[in-house]
């Protein structure tokens, strides 16, 4: 490995906040989302429902991954600013997992949707990496994980579109795991630094990732579809007005393809998309917030 190609030797931009500059602090809300999940709670669409609904189903398995990955090399961190970011980081995964597997395990009972056939996939994947990967593999998909769940908190929270017309309970629980999920955008990429991190496997596995999630995603939701009754014509016909939502000329995920690319410049940091504006401005319309003691 040459210097150059070591992400710990990459320069930072100056403008990139450092460890222990954006406060990143675990909120214990707890949400009641009985009513809503029963229903198609965006907007009455079943595929925006389920779009978000299939996301949901990844959290669980996954925080508790990038949690475990963050705490291998937890070690590593000798900076007291990076270790307060790594303690906040693991309260809010800690309590978003939490969240989302009563959210994931309600509507599965209220919607006779299969929760083993959503998860099997990726704890099967989870074991055959720990069963035949370095520990450093589970850091490097979690890094990726972050950029998507870091690009797609920032969409939440800078485009009105991504939400409007859902439950507001739904809408308060997606807007709570999008501000943190932002807060904390950087701790497990620090994280990687310290632990010899190179830019190459950034680059492979953020490649590896995204085939993942995707199929994830399309696969929970045509299962969800499915069990809502609707024939393999119909699931066509949703699945076509779905990739409008996120494709089409306004789509949600339009814009998002050059924060993605970014992930492979070599002197990537999640923090040159600084969005702390935004942030604070999200934190001050939702007024006060619950904080673990
Ligand atoms: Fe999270
Ligand atoms: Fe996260």
């Amino acid at each position: 490995m040459t210097t150059a190609e070591n992400t710990q030797d990459a320069p930072q931009p100056e403008a990139a906040p450092a460890p222990g500059m954006v406060d990143i602090k675990p909120r214990n809300y707890e949400f009641d989302l009985e009513s809503a999940l029963a229903a198609n709670w965006h907007s009455g669409d079943p595929f925006k429902t389920a779009f978000f609904n299939a996301l949901s189903m990844m959290f669980p398995v996954g925080e508790k991954s990038f949690m475990d990955a963050v705490k291998a090399f937890r070690n590593k961190v000798t900076d007291p600013a990076l270790q307060e970011d790594v303690k906040g980081f693991l309260g809010q995964e800690a309590i978003h997992s939490r969240e989302h597997r009563k959210y994931n395990e309600r509507l599965c009972a209220l919607r006779g949707y299969d929760l083993d056939y959503m998860e099997q996939p990726i704890i099967k994947r989870r074991d055959w990496a720990h069963a035949n990967l370095p520990v450093i593999a589970q850091l490097y998909a979690t890094v990726a994980y972050e950029h998507y769940t870091a690009i797609m908190a920032n969409g939440t929270l800078s485009n009105p579109k991504w939400l409007e017309g859902a439950d507001p309970t739904m809408k308060a629980l997606w807007r709570w795991h999008a501000i943190e999920e932002t807060e904390h955008k950087a701790v497990a990429f620090d994280v990687l630094k310290l632990a010899g991190g190179t830019v190459k496997e950034r680059r492979m596995s953020m490649l590896f990732i995204t085939v993942n999630f995707i199929r994830d995603t399309a696969r929970n939701i045509n299962h969800m579809l499915k069990r809502d009754g609707y024939s393999f014509w119909q699931r066509m016909k949703i699945w076509r007005s779905g990739l409008s939502f996120l494709l089409g000329k306004d789509g949600i995920l339009r814009g998002m393809g050059r924060e993605w690319l970014d992930y492979f410049k070599a002197d990537f940091h999640p923090w040159q998309h600084d969005n702390r504006k935004l942030l604070e401005e999200v934190k001050a319309s939702v007024g006060p917030e619950p904080v673990l003691a």
